[in-house]
């Protein structure tokens, strides 16, 4: 099946190969590459991927996660490739630095998706389609909140994963509408655990900051627990934006202590299950698939935070 697809790819023909019927019925061989389990949504991305990709929907995935770790990452793929594999789904924590692999894969005749995060590449062809939610827009929606609702706020801006898309996307958002309102900006590695330590000793840096933007809810909650540690109210003596809405989240902002929450949807299993099961049939698809989301304000109602799924 996968030969017939590359050849259809490359050729950029937007007809589906001849057999095409007969072929719909085999089971779709994808290799998955997650960099992560680091938080809810990270979890919630790999639950609601793996369901989509289960045997009873015409698929056998190797699933493979490596702990943010780029090179593991690049190792999946190679081992992959040696396991000839239908195609690939590619979550990549960085955007730097792929090309080499990639260029393994396409020489190989092996077509790659990328899932959630994109990445940089000179390489042609690198891979057949992206499918995500548009960080930049999150970033610049965050900021629109800000400057409308604390124009003369000083913002703390806490950073995701450096150099990962929805690290750079996020920040360049936000900065386009809100930059000017930020004092200090450090990386909290998308955790809980780093959003606390590092919102800590930013509001020792920087104590007049009265907002911080965090890249992510986990990161947001872990900045409200620094600051009330440091006295501090959240809500009122610091305000808390964030983007996910996690189940958590959600919570947090009914209670008062996050202000905003831009919706980043990771339950997007089944829409790329469609995207891979095309690719892998040759047919031509979207450069770009962007999962919609959201944004949730105080009016958030109980039966919405309960209907969340992470
Ligand atoms: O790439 C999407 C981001 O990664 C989510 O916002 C975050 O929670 C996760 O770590």
């Amino acid at each position: 099946m996968r030969g017939l697809a590359v050849a259809v790819l490359a050729a950029g023909v937007a007809v589906a190969p001849s057999g095409c019927g007969e072929q719909d019925d085999e089971v779709v061989r994808v290799g998955f590459s997650q960099f992560a389990a680091e938080g809810s949504w990270r979890a919630a991305n790999t639950a609601s991927v793996r369901a989509a990709l289960a045997p009873a929907g015409g698929f056998e995935l190797e699933f493979s996660d490596q702990e943010q770790k780029q090179e593991g990452q690049v190792a999946d793929l190679r081992r992959f490739i040696a396991d000839d594999v239908d195609v690939i789904a590619l979550a990549p924590v960085v955007q730097d630095g792929w090309d080499e692999v990639l260029g393994e894969a396409r020489d190989a005749g092996i077509p790659v998706v990328l899932v959630d995060r994109g990445i940089t590449t000179d390489l042609p062809g690198a891979y057949a389609t992206r499918i995500g939610a548009d960080f930049r827009s999150e970033g610049e929606r965050a900021g629109r909140w800000v400057r409308e609702h604390a124009p003369g706020a000083r913002v703390f801006e806490l950073q995701g994963t450096l150099g990962s898309g929805a690290q750079t996307g996020r920040q360049r958002g936000f900065d386009a509408v809100a930059g000017d309102q930020v004092v200090g900006a450090a990386t909290g590695g998308f955790t809980r655990a780093g959003g606390r330590d590092v919102t800590a000793a930013a509001l020792e840096a920087w104590p007049d900051v009265d907002l911080v933007f965090a890249h992510n809810d986990d990161m947001a909650l872990g900045a409200v627990e620094a600051v009330r540690a440091a006295g501090r109210r959240p809500g009122v003596d610091v305000r808390v934006v964030s983007v996910d809405g996690t189940r958590e989240g959600l919570r947090a902002l009914a209670a008062g202590d996050l202000e905003h929450v831009v919706e980043c949807d990771p339950a997007f299993g089944e829409q790329l299950a469609g995207v891979l099961r095309r690719v892998a049939a040759g047919e031509r698809v979207p450069d770009r698939v962007v999962v919609p989301g959201r944004e949730f304000d105080r009016t958030v109602t109980a039966a919405e935070i309960d209907a969340r799924t992470y």
